[in-house]
């Protein structure tokens, strides 16, 4: 299982010591939850600070949108050059257009399921994403307790990914810890998002390590 750690957990007040810290272990990616104050009652990183973040990371970005105006954030986060964005289904009506706007720029295009979303809302669109991100928490904050309903939703979407001859990747991202991981692997998950069970620990890689 590939292994991003979310920054949203990170000492922001050091963060270029953070992200040295994430260059140092073998994680896969560097997860950056991108909130509005609207879609979710949080603010984070704008493009300045995601910036700063992509000139300093050895490691591919993972852009998560929980924003409601998506097509302004896309087109912001674009131009920092991501391996991958996400944006959530629950506050777009012009899907494909998103997606297309995202992979035309040779970025990874995925869809953001809230724990109350059903998969059964990306029948017609599983085939045009490279991953779902599956929220296993309600959006906003870190250090939430894992939702464990999004087991059995990553199982069916699995289903839906093979059955469909897909080669969509499903991530998983809140309250992500060593004593779960193992049921994510269980449910054929592909990515794991963890924050706050990585930065409270002492040594990144010793966390990454365990949760591997
Ligand atoms: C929650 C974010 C997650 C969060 C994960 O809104 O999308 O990426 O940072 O952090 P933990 O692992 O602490 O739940
Ligand atoms: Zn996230």
């Amino acid at each position: 299982m590939l292994i991003a750690p979310s920054i949203l957990s990170a000492d922001f007040g050091r963060l270029n010591e953070e992200i040295d810290e994430l260059n140092k272990t073998d994680c896969d990616y560097i997860h950056i939850d991108v909130m509005d104050g609207h879609f979710v009652p949080n603010l984070t990183f704008g493009k300045c600070i995601v910036e700063a973040v992509a000139k300093r990371s050895k490691k591919p970005l993972d852009i998560h949108l929980m924003v409601k105006n998506i097509d302004f954030f896309i087109k912001m986060m674009i131009e920092v050059k991501p391996y991958s964005i996400s944006f959530h289904i629950e506050e777009e009506k012009h899907i494909n257009k998103m997606i297309h706007q995202i992979k035309d720029n040779d970025i990874k295009a995925g869809i953001a399921l809230n724990p109350h979303t059903s998969q059964n809302s990306l029948e017609y669109i599983l085939r045009y994403i490279d991953f779902v991100l599956l929220m296993s928490v309600n959006p906003g904050f870190g250090g939430q307790n894992f939702i464990s309903s999004t087991l059995e939703k990553a199982i069916r979407l699995k289903e839906m990914i093979k059955d469909n001859n897909l080669n969509c990747k499903i991530s998983m991202d809140g309250g992500v810890n060593s004593q779960n991981i193992n049921l994510l692997k269980e449910s054929d998950v592909d990515i794991a998002i963890s924050g706050n069970y990585i930065f409270k620990s002492k040594n990144y890689q010793e966390a990454i390590n365990l949760l591997r």
